[in-house]
């Protein structure tokens, strides 16, 4: 039977997946099919705009950013398969009730590029799943190359489910008829160059990164264009797909960058290297980070192996 438009969960069981990693996966994909609902009605059931409170970020929390964040933590804690939960909208991870025999810790951005969600951009929820090993915090705080699973839902002008197991990217699209993920990228590949870089340059003058600046401008006589959606999400899919390079670099104002490493630099630095390419925080492989604290920043850049190899080079 061809594999194109077999189910997520039909793929998962065809690839022996276990089937513990299987009832965590569904429910999370479960909880980003009500997400995408809410996302396409948003501007009619008015949960766009602010909450009108801040997140332990210290960023102004969205109504979606919030919605989403409690439908992934009931769909989650109540899938058994869970010891923990650690989202981007709650200071602390929760352990939840029926999770107590639950092989695995999952964290999550519940609604990744919220500067987005009011003027009608991509955005998506990226989640990165770690086995249990103690039973206690620690286990969030696992390197990224330790990862069973990494992936990303982006709500875009279709819904698609990006995952890996270790073994590869596939891609789902979400069916409106049958309500399922749909295989619709049964491998994914990334090129080895590409010709789109993308990164926020208004920030040029504060990045700290000596070389930084010269790898960009080599980028442009090269000839490449710039592409910047602000949902890293959205960002990290073009570059999956077409290559090039996606980076939030340190600056002098944010010593360890923007993003976090647990919830969105380590799942994507997953899927990157799971596609064939690179991922690093400027010094070091990202997934050989070993994460201090739940929240944690780093500069992240990833992408084509001829980009990072590229940068590397000209980063001092
Ligand atoms: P979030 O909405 O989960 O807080 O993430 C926003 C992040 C990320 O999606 C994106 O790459 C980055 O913020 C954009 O930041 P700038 O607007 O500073 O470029
Ligand atoms: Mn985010
Ligand atoms: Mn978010």
């Amino acid at each position: 039977m061809s594999t194109l438009g077999v189910n997520l969960s039909h793929f998962l069981l065809k690839n022996d997946v276990e089937p513990a990693l299987i009832s965590a996966i569904e429910s999370i994909s479960n909880a980003c099919k009500i997400i995408a609902s809410k996302v396409r009605v948003a501007g009619l059931a008015d949960i766009l705009g602010k909450a009108g409170k801040t997140n332990v970020q210290g960023e102004e929390v969205q109504k979606l950013d919030e919605l989403a964040n409690d439908i992934l933590v009931e769909y989650l804690s109540e899938s058994k398969v869970f010891y923990g939960l650690a989202s981007e909208e709650l200071d602390e991870p929760i352990f939840p009730e029926k999770g107590k025999e639950g092989e695995f810790v999952v964290s999550f951005d519940p609604l990744d590029g919220s500067s987005n969600i009011d003027v009608n951009v991509s955005i998506g929820t990226i989640f990165s799943i770690h086995r249990r090993v103690n039973g206690t915090v620690e286990d969030f705080l696992q390197e990224g190359y330790k990862q069973v699973a990494a992936g990303y839902v982006i709500y875009g002008p279709s819904t698609m489910l990006i995952l890996s197991v270790g073994n590869g990217v596939v891609g789902f699209t979400l069916d409106p008829d049958t309500g399922m993920f749909l295989l619709s990228h049964p491998e994914i590949k990334m090129p080895e160059k590409g010709k789109i870089y993308s990164i926020n340059e208004a920030n040029a003058e504060k990045w700290d990164r000596e070389g930084l600046r010269e790898f960009i401008q080599t980028l442009k006589q090269e000839g490449y264009t710039l592409r910047y959606i602000g949902s890293m999400v959205a960002d990290v899919h073009r570059t999956l797909i077409k290559g090039g390079i996606f980076a939030y670099p340190s600056d002098k104002k944010n010593k360890n960058g923007k993003l976090r490493l647990l919830y969105e630099a380590a799942p994507m630095a997953f899927l990157i290297e799971q596609a064939g390419g690179l991922a690093t925080n400027g010094n070091e492989n990202l997934l050989k980070v070993k994460p201090e604290n739940i929240h944690q920043r780093t500069p992240v850049y990833l992408g084509s192996q001829k980009e990072i190899k590229q940068l590397l080079e000209l980063l001092r």
